[in-house]
């Protein structure tokens, strides 16, 4: 019998996440099923507890990852960092959570994009939960400055508090980027689901500089217009970054790490209809995984 996964959120319908795995399945010729289930907004933990019946492990979108969090009896030094959880492992005596959002950010950006982080300065923009999960990842890769803005200055100075011992991190508002320039741009705001745009000023993108989305869907973003209008050298959204969470999550499961860019292309062109979502938020509304 095939080993039986699944992705549990709320919505669930428009996850690509079964296409996804079931993609890298047929590529590494692994028997497994991976389904949907949606769980009740007040009954997540049943909804897991009657899975694990069944199933080897999940991964865990919106808006669960952090009750996926208090949930898991053992948990990975990233997903403890992340402080939120987006896949389980079930084991006898109990379960592992690990979160893969970040590492899958940075292999997109550095590996699929080639972008190399050394003496770079990148902008990470949010302080929710899709931000601090990606903010140990990116200082690992030790860009020269990372600096963290938000709306809500304060939630992004608590973080660079937090991150400081583990590389060159500053915080910042929008107002206080006036000036700056920056190799790497990476929103991590959901104001796309609301078509907005963070006040970023104009002149924040550096000869060269890429320009990253955390959102994907029909149609670029706002921030990636207004990159693209403010001469940013390189656009890409978050499909890249959604389909590398997943293959994290599968090498944990499976021991194998499968090949992403076929994949990725795939979903590009099923996702060029779909709505907008945001890969590694964790309160939001957004559909992420
Ligand atoms: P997630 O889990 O997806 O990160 P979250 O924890 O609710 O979701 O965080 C949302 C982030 O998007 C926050 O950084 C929020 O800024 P505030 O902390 O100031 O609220 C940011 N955000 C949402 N809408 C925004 C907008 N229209 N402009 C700028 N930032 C926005």
């Amino acid at each position: 019998m095939a080993d039986l996964y699944a992705v549990i959120g709320n919505p669930i319908a428009h996850s690509k996440s079964p296409l996804i795995h079931a993609a890298f399945a047929r590529q590494t010729d692994q028997d497994i099923q991976y389904e949907a289930i949606l769980a009740p907004a007040d009954a997540f933990g049943a909804t897991v507890s009657r899975f694990r019946q069944r199933g080897k492990g999940a991964n865990i979108t919106v808006p669960f990852k952090l009750e996926a969090f208090s949930l898991s009896t053992r948990l990975t030094g990233r997903a403890q960092v992340a402080r939120a959880v987006n896949t389980l492992v079930f084991e006898t005596d109990g379960i592992l959570g690990d979160n893969t959002d970040g590492a899958g950010l940075v292999r997109d950006i550095s590996v699929n994009l080639e972008f190399s982080f050394k003496d770079r300065r990148v902008l990470l923009m949010g302080a929710g939960g899709a931000a601090r999960g990606v903010i140990l990842p990116l200082l690992e890769h030790e860009p020269h400055l990372l600096v963290v803005a938000n709306r809500t200055e304060q939630k992004a100075h608590e973080l660079q508090q937090e991150f400081s011992s583990h590389g060159n991190i500053v915080s910042a508002d929008y107002a206080g980027l006036r000036g700056e320039r920056f190799d790497l741009v990476i929103n991590a705001t959901s104001a796309s689901l609301q078509g907005e745009l963070p006040a970023l000023p104009s002149g924040i993108f550096s000869v060269g500089s890429l320009a990253y989305d955390m959102m994907y869907g029909q149609g670029s973003t706002p921030f990636l217009k207004f990159a693209q209008q403010h001469r940013a050298a390189r656009l890409a959204d978050g499909i890249g970054m959604l389909v590398e969470q997943a293959a994290e999550s599968f090498l944990l499961w499976r021991g194998i790490r499968p090949e992403t860019a076929p994949v990725i292309e795939m979903l590009r062109a099923v996702s060029a209809s779909g709505h907008i979502s945001k890969t590694g938020g964790s309160t939001d509304k957004s559909a992420g995984a």
